[in-house]
């Protein structure tokens, strides 16, 4: 999703620096991003001028301390609360301004979690997208008790006026307002899938032909990938310990042998590679 989210600020008119793990990754972020330009182009969507402006605005980095500068930074590495915490706890240190916003894109970890890492909660908050970025509206605007106003005030203003994005607010609990309706609806459909009931075709078209979804719970779980549909539903089960947010073992089985969904090439679909 980091690559969706630069290239919504990029187009925006932003100043986009985006941080990866290593070199190989941070050139497989700027080809698909890249290469989302290359299709606005051919659609029509995007002048050749626009293409070369938009690309200048970004620029990448293997290195955290490069966020020094930053006004506004969006986290978005994989759902391991260790692993973000330890990158607020690193931004807290490198970001200068005091007035910077540190935001997390998190499908499903509280924001406290995350704010209390800093000495600033205060200035952290959720600022979530929905996959493709590009294309769907949505943020969720997440406050932990912590959040100041003024943060909450410049992250809308942010995502409605700068990214013309549409904001629902949610308290601060694991899957906030949508994960917290969608990922019970895409395991009950894995756990109908595990007990044999149905094939993941007729469960995908009986949602897509009988309810006009753009898409079947099985395909969007492939979409989302396994691994984050898997860690939010552990984040779910974790604070509210309800049986509906457990995750089936198909869906653990899957993950542990790599099966991830559209971007391993292989999930509940195959597909080919890209
Ligand atoms: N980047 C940019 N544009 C994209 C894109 C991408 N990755 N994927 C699709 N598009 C654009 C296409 O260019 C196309 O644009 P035009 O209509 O202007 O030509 C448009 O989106 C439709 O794409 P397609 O015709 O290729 O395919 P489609 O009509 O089947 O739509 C889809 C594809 C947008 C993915 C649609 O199936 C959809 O909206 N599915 C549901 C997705 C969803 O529910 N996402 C939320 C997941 S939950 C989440 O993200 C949060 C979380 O925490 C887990």
């Amino acid at each position: 999703m980091g690559a969706g989210i630069a290239e919504v600020c990029a187009r925006a008119g932003l100043d986009t620096l985006v941080r990866e793990i290593d070199a190989g990754a941070a050139e497989r972020g700027r080809e698909r991003i890249f290469g989302s330009f290359d299709k606005a182009v051919a659609r029509n969507k995007m002048t050749e001028d626009e293409r070369s402006e938009t690309a200048a605005r970004l620029s990448f980095t293997t290195d955290l301390g490069d966020m020094a500068d930053r006004h506004l930074v969006i986290e978005a590495v994989i759902e391991d609360e260790p692993m973000k915490v330890d990158v607020f706890s690193t931004l807290d240190k490198v970001v200068e301004a005091d007035d910077a916003i540190l935001a997390s894109n998190t499908s499903s970890i509280p924001i406290m979690k995350l704010g209390i890492a800093t000495q600033r909660p205060e200035q952290v908050v959720g600022i979530h997208f929905f996959n493709p970025v590009p294309v769907l509206k949505l943020v969720e605007l997440v406050t932990s008790l912590m959040t100041s106003e003024e943060t909450v005030a410049a992250a809308h203003s942010f995502a409605t006026d700068t990214l013309d994005k549409i904001v629902i607010k949610s308290q601060d609990r694991a899957g906030f307002i949508v994960n917290a309706l969608l990922i019970p609806y895409i395991l009950s459909a894995i756990r109908m899938m595990e007990s044999g009931f149905a094939t993941a075709e007729d469960i995908d078209h009986g949602m897509v032909e009988g309810c006009n979804h753009p898409m079947g719970p099985l395909s969007l779980a492939d979409l989302i990938g396994l691994d984050t549909t898997l860690a939010v539903a552990l984040s779910l089960y974790e604070e509210f310990k309800e049986p509906l947010y457990a995750p089936p073992p198909m869906l653990s089985r899957m993950v542990e042998a790599g099966l991830l969904g559209r971007k391993s090439g292989r999930g509940f679909y195959d597909y080919a590679p890209h």
